[in-house]
């Protein structure tokens, strides 16, 4: 019979998921589950048929020269962490986890919207240090999420599930931008219009939610410039990934109240989050919880798995990204 394919997991995954992949392969987690070196990558990509890296962990070119590893089996979405032009050159199919994230995150974008809004990480953290002195008409007045206008920059999956939400559940207006064709059909059954630009999204909407990819094409997409554009009193919403806000920009803004209020999930630089934001009280700060459910994240696993069972039997992977 012949020797499974060696596959180096850099980061611990749910039970169920690492099970199915340990029938399928030969797999060596990283047990203490502590991010990995950049040598440690660059050995890995040398020495096993297959790496299963995460967003943790950035994929360089460096690491991708001379591999004996034929796959990337990225578990999530999101692969702007991955120098995949270098994995083409190198030879390296690069895979995702789309669709089985999809609610989760626009769940989590959702309840950053809400709580930012409703100023709900401001209320518990008076409320937890004893500083509440009860109810009266004119406490922690907030924005008003129903009926309002929802601006939604890239509109595939998740996009599309943000404003599902909004609009069948909160009787929300919605605009999107896409660089791509969105059947118009799929945006007029979610209540959606299309917007030509981000800037025409971001100075009309009162809530604007990422949802593009990261990556260069993205960096700081959201700039001084365009929070510039934004409405009074508007609320930045991101689970993109944090590149695509320009976070200095985005602190000051809020400082200065120009942006009402923000809810983050995802950080420029990982798990360091910019000192500014950390002092504010109207941003809602998460840890990069958006798919973070056992539902999604055992799913995430299967997915990454299927991905690496065809590959492996000469298959097409499901989900190849390069
Ligand atoms: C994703 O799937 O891209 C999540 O952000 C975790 O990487």
């Amino acid at each position: 019979m012949a020797a499974k394919p060696r596959v180096l997991v850099t980061r611990r995954w749910p039970k169920a998921a690492e099970l199915a992949l340990a029938e399928r392969f030969d797999v060596t987690f990283n047990e203490n589950d502590t991010p990995m070196s950049a040598e440690a990558i660059t050995a890995a990509m040398r020495e096993y048929d297959a790496v299963a890296p995460t967003v943790s962990d950035r994929i360089t070119a460096e690491m991708l020269a001379a591999p004996s590893a034929r796959i990337l089996a990225n578990y999530g979405v999101g692969f702007s962490h991955i120098a995949t032009d270098a994995a083409k050159t190198a030879g390296v199919v690069v895979t995702n986890t789309p669709g089985v994230l999809t609610d989760c995150t626009a769940d989590l974008a959702f309840s950053l919207m809400l709580a930012a809004a409703r100023r709900l990480g401001e209320g518990e953290r008076e409320l937890r240090s004893g500083g509440w002195s009860g109810w009266r008409p004119t406490h922690m007045i907030g924005t008003k999420v129903s009926g309002a206008t929802l601006g939604i920059v890239g509109f595939g999956r998740i996009g599309q599930a943000m404003a599902r939400r909004a609009h069948h559940g909160f009787g929300m207006r919605v605009i999107f931008q896409d660089p791509y064709p969105v059947d118009p059909a799929l945006a007029a059954s979610l209540g959606a219009e299309r917007r030509e630009t981000v800037d025409d999204v971001v100075a009309e909407a009162d809530f604007i939610s990422l949802h593009c990819p990261g990556g260069d094409e993205n960096k700081h997409l959201i700039d001084a410039r365009r929070i510039g554009l934004m409405k009074p009193g508007a609320i930045l919403v991101n689970t993109a990934r944090g590149e695509v806000v320009d976070e200095a920009a985005l602190a000051a803004a809020l400082s200065d109240g120009r942006v009402a209020a923000a809810g983050l999930d995802v950080y420029e630089r990982e798990p360091v989050v910019h000192p500014d934001l950390l002092k504010l009280e109207n941003v809602v700060l998460a840890p990069h919880l958006g798919s973070a459910t056992s539902e999604t994240r055992v799913a995430m696993g299967m997915c990454a798995v299927e991905n690496l069972t065809a590959f492996f039997a000469g298959r097409e992977p499901p989900n190849r990204v390069a």
